[in-house]
């Protein structure tokens, strides 16, 4: 079995039938949709928020109920997965695109899990490509400001179109290379400058545990240090 298919297995444990449950974007994540289409008390008694288009209609295709983010409902539990561990414990998220919502969704949770393969924890790199998101019209205000600052930057493109990404939000991904040690910093300062909504750096006061797993079915709990 894959890493992917043996964290949605072991992360059942942690849903409860007439949850409201926050699921975050990615593969590890359909996996986990695909896992839970076939635990009935869950399909009929919890209700599902996402953080992407494509996880709200993987959820709708697989028969579960999902409510908009305009409910306002704070799920009692979120999941999702991430690109990056840091040694630090920190996570890079955002490969899909959903950094904002994904963001939001684990803000407004209370209790916050994140699963994600063994390979993804990466010890000793002094830099990782961040991603930003921006509103359209700043968006060389902002690349232009943190060129100057000294920072590598450039616009994320697709597949399937010229040009930028636009996300679900109808806003541009910039991808930034910070340092390692100073992503929490990062975070907090570039939304500093105007046009940038959120960044793909959640720091250890955002989650209360990450799961690891390796194909061999080896599984880690970690929990942030307080
Ligand atoms: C999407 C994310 C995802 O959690 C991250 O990209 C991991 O994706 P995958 O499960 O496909 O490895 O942050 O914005």
């Amino acid at each position: 079995m894959e890493a992917k298919e043996i964290l949605a297995n072991y992360v059942l444990q942690y849903l409860k039938e007439n949850d409201i449950i926050g699921l975050g974007t990615g593969r590890t994540i359909r996996k986990l949709i695909e896992v839970l289409s076939k635990e009935e008390n869950i399909k009929r008694g919890s209700i599902f928020l996402a953080s992407s288009i494509d996880s709200e209609l993987e959820l709708s295709k697989n028969g579960f109920k999902v409510v908009s983010l305009f409910s306002g409902l704070r799920p009692s539990i979120y999941i999702d997965s991430f690109d990056v561990l840091t040694n630090a414990g920190v996570m890079i998220k955002g490969g899909g695109g959903a950094l904002f919502r994904e963001k939001l969704l684990t803000y407004f949770s209370k209790y916050k899990i994140f699963i994600g393969e063994e390979s993804k924890l990466k010890k000793n790199v002094k830099a990782l490509e961040v991603p930003i998101e921006v509103v359209n019209v700043s968006v060389n205000y902002v690349m232009r400001e943190l060129e100057n600052i000294g920072y590598e930057v450039k616009y994320r493109e697709g597949s399937g179109k010229i040009g930028p990404i636009i996300s679900d939000n109808g806003n541009i991904i910039l991808d930034v290379i910070v340092k390692t040690e100073e992503l929490c910093e990062f975070d907090k300062n570039v939304k500093r400058i105007p046009g940038v909504i959120e960044t793909g750096v959640f720091c250890k006061e955002l989650y209360n545990k990450i799961i690891l797993a390796d194909n061999n079915g080896r599984i880690e709990e970690i929990e942030p240090s307080k």
